[in-house]
């Protein structure tokens, strides 16, 4: 049988046009959730709209620059305006590109830290205030590997990545008192848009034989079955806590 935890649940998604937000989007609505969706991509939202909208399903979306703090503060005014609360937030936008670290100009760094940290506390922030006010709800970051272990040609983003894995932990320690549960999800190779730059078959085999001791890449449902999780009853104790969903990458 299908579960149904999130049956009326009111989630907010950002980037959730992308490989990882949409699937997550989609598991969340399968099991009742009501979905809020923000992305900078006015088209793949709205084609993420109509692929709803055909289905029955209840979305809202959002054109939303996570980095802007006045976009931010006018999405989350708009799903409250539109649903009354919000329950559960999947912080999960981000961008990535691989850079050797002595070419990384001042403008790359800023636009990676904007969007990857900035962008997730501008919005966990604004979401925060308003589930203060509910006296509870859930905030699930989306963190990486690569916030945990250094990864060469990735200095920007690993440092983005290791600033919301203590962005979470102190949310955590601030927002308990409030009944706001905050945890990171730390992904290790998920096959998306986003991976295709490296997707090159040669080295995606080389890669799963040396690395991943499951013997095969993550896919974006193995990271949105965690943050349905998380986001869960089954969960009601965990705050604080970074979940690695690698294969087993970081064992060794
Ligand atoms: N794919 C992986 O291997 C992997 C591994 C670890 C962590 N992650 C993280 O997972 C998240 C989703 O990645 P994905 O693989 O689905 O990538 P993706 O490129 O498919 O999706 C990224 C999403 O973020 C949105 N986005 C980008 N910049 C934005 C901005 N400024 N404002 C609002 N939305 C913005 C995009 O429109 C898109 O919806 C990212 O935070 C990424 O760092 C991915």
């Amino acid at each position: 049988m299908a579960l149904a935890r999130f049956e009326g649940k009111i989630v907010l998604i950002t980037g959730a046009d992308g490989g990882i937000g949409k699937t997550t989007a989609e598991r969340f609505s399968e099991e009742g959730a009501v979905i809020a969706a923000a992305s900078n991509n006015a088209e793949r939202l709205a084609e993420l709209e109509r692929e709803f909208t055909d289905r029955g399903r209840p979305i809202l979306t959002l054109t939303t620059d996570v980095s802007d703090p006045g976009q931010v503060a006018e999405a989350v005014r708009r799903t409250v305006e539109s649903f009354g609360r919000i329950d559960v937030l999947v912080n999960n936008a981000g961008i990535a590109w691989e850079e050797d670290f002595l070419e990384i100009t001042p403008e790359h760094w800023r636009r990676m830290l904007d969007v990857n940290l900035n962008g997730m506390f501008f919005v966990a922030q604004e979401t925060a205030k308003q589930m203060v006010r509910q006296g509870e709800g859930v905030i699930l970051n989306m963190a990486s590997t690569n916030g945990l272990v250094g990864e060469a040609k990735y200095a920007h983003y690993n440092a983005s990545k290791g600033g919301v894995v203590l962005l979470t932990k102190t949310m955590a320690i601030e927002l308990g008192a409030s009944n706001i549960r905050v945890n990171a999800v730390c992904p290790g190779y998920i096959q998306t848009q986003m991976s295709e730059a490296i997707d090159d078959p040669a080295f995606v085999a080389e890669y799963i034989r040396t690395k991943i001791p499951l013997g095969r890449v993550g896919k974006a449902k193995d990271v949105a079955g965690v943050f349905a999780f998380l986001a869960s009853e089954d969960a009601a104790f965990i705050t604080g806590e970074t979940i690695v969903v690698d294969g087993g990458q970081l064992t060794f």
